[in-house]
């Protein structure tokens, strides 16, 4: 399969010719969207220029792209031409840029859409998912599809492996994990693969493998971008979010895909309150920190986690953020034990979410012009029957034959939603209101639980690297609608520190 995806990026370059001349005055590594679109409007580099650039950096060791578009460089011809007629119905910050969706965003065009798994080879969407028919509309283009995890936060496999394919590394320490499971869109970013991407989270999915990758990623309030067209896992905590070198990248990409969507009216619907007239670009401020209540709940950050020197770090980035204006409150308790009430969390989430996925994937596959599978039951026959290649000897899906077992959303599933409603008002909900808090920090994906069961917002940004090189990163969550203060705090925070550096692919 990588041989497939890589001959065809291959054959894309050869079709347009050499590409590197562009590079020669506009370097587009690290470049971002602003500098970008400065460059469009200078003539270099042209939309085109900018994908050729993404297929030549293409890693097949990385495993982070399954699929590259084959009309991504028609696509990019068709925004200069745009460009040329009327620059300046082009404003939009993401007109001929290529953005790179995680698998389980489905497009309308020659790409697939399959969650990492085999079984979706070959199904047909009828229309673009909404966060990527808001992205043509704003003139981006589609530069492909990349690695997840199979089947998203809801599987037994590996962090960042899926039969289509094959194990994503982190390109920083190719040896570690590079966390699930929107891997490849954060590794993608990351190795300058794309200029920008998009992932998806349940329960930690952006959070983990942006903090893994050195990049940021935005995981935003459930219902602010639609998830019409995404290969579902549970409606109650799904949600699309960008993966980019930059806050303000992730700002542009997030500005683009939110909104109401009829195809996903309820939850669009509820969220649209929060949108901020003039979008979020206007929170990208250098005193982001200033006046605001930041908590630091306990168990978090320990030595027993972090070890001693990279306690240290976060410690001085905590000294930085009081350093610039917030108000930090420490030991505060969100639970009175941690581990317990997590193991809680996670065990009722497992259970709703059984029933949530069955429900939930069963009406995507049902919504298909074409597919090769119309059920959870036919996928669990398809992997029957194809146990080599999707390695089910070694990652049987033990919770696919659970989910199929359940029927609707009944009283057990129903009780396991109630409790996680409760433990969310009267957890972290609680908390930050007592507090009158603007955020919570906690270290990489480490608060993943909390922000999922209440469907809130969180912001993970560079924080640094271990002894092996490792990235981590640091994470302001709040709740519902609260991006515009995170997006306030986590641009100072990153500019501030600046600790972003390009992968060394160290074995
Ligand atoms: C989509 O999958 C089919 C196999 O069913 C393959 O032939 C095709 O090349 C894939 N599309 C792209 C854009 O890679
Ligand atoms: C917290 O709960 C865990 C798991 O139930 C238990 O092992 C641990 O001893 C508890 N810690 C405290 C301080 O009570």
């Amino acid at each position: 399969m990588p041989q497939l995806r890589l001959q065809l990026a291959a054959a894309i370059i050869a079709v347009a010719g050499a590409c590197s001349a562009a590079s020669a005055s506009f370097d587009l590594n690290e470049a971002t969207v602003d500098a970008i679109q400065l460059g469009f409007k200078n003539g270099t580099p042209t939309s085109k220029q900018l994908v050729l650039f993404s297929l030549d950096r293409l890693n097949p060791l990385l495993h982070g792209v399954i699929e590259v578009n084959p009309d991504a460089l028609a696509q990019a011809e068709r925004a200069n031409a745009e460009r040329r007629r009327s620059p300046f119905r082009c404003g939009h910050p993401l007109h001929g840029v290529a953005v790179l969706l995680k698998d389980n965003i489905a497009t309308r065009d020659r790409l697939n859409t399959t969650a990492g798994s085999l079984a979706l080879l070959g199904s047909v969407a009828r229309r673009d998912a909404g966060v990527g028919a808001r992205l043509r509309a704003a003139g981006a283009g589609i530069l492909g599809k990349a690695n997840p995890t199979e089947w998203s936060a809801f599987r037994p496999t590996p962090n960042g492996w899926s039969a289509r394919g094959g194990q994503t590394l982190s390109p920083y320490v190719l040896s570690t994990d590079p966390c699930g499971s929107s891997s490849g869109s954060a590794e993608a970013a990351a190795a300058n693969m794309a200029a920008v991407t998009l992932g998806t989270e349940t329960d930690g999915s952006i959070l983990c493998p942006a903090s893994k990758n050195s990049v940021v990623g935005i995981k935003p309030t459930v219902g602010l971008t639609s998830r019409a067209g995404v290969i579902p896992i549970s409606p109650r905590q799904d949600t699309i979010g960008p993966m980019c070198r930059t806050v303000s990248d992730a700002v542009h990409v997030l500005d683009a895909i939110v909104g109401y969507d009829a195809l996903d009216a309820e939850a669009t619907g509820a969220a649209s309150k929060y949108i901020p007239n003039d979008g979020y670009g206007q929170f990208l401020r250098m005193d982001g920190l200033k006046g605001k209540r930041i908590g630091i709940p306990n168990g978090f950050f320990t030595e027993e986690i972090y070890g001693k020197k990279q306690l240290r770090v976060y410690q001085k980035h905590i000294a930085l953020i009081r350093k610039h204006g917030a108000m930090v409150i420490e030991n505060i308790g969100i639970a009175k034990n941690l581990t317990e009430v997590q193991n809680v969390l996670f065990s009722n989430e497992h259970t709703a979410m059984l029933a949530e996925f069955k429900q939930s994937l069963n009406a995507y596959l049902s919504d298909l012009l074409y597919s090769p599978v119309g059920s959870l039951a036919d996928i669990i026959a398809f992997n029957k029957a194809h146990p080599v290649e999707e390695r089910l000897k070694d990652f049987g899906r033990p919770y696919f034959i659970e989910a199929e077992n359940t029927n609707g959303i009944g009283p057990v599933a129903k009780a396991a939603i109630q409790l996680l409603n409760k433990l969310s008002d009267d957890g972290l909900e609680e908390l930050m209101k007592k507090n009158q808090l603007d955020a919570i920090v906690t270290p990489n994906n480490d608060g993943r639980v909390f922000f999922a069961i209440g469907g809130m917002p969180a912001i993970t940004v560079p924080a640094g690297y271990d002894d092996q090189g490792v990235p981590f990163g640091i994470c302001f969550g709040g709740l519902k609608g609260y991006e515009p203060r995170l997006i306030e705090m986590a641009y100072a925070f990153e500019q501030a520190t600046k600790v972003r550096r390009m992968p060394s692919f160290k074995h």
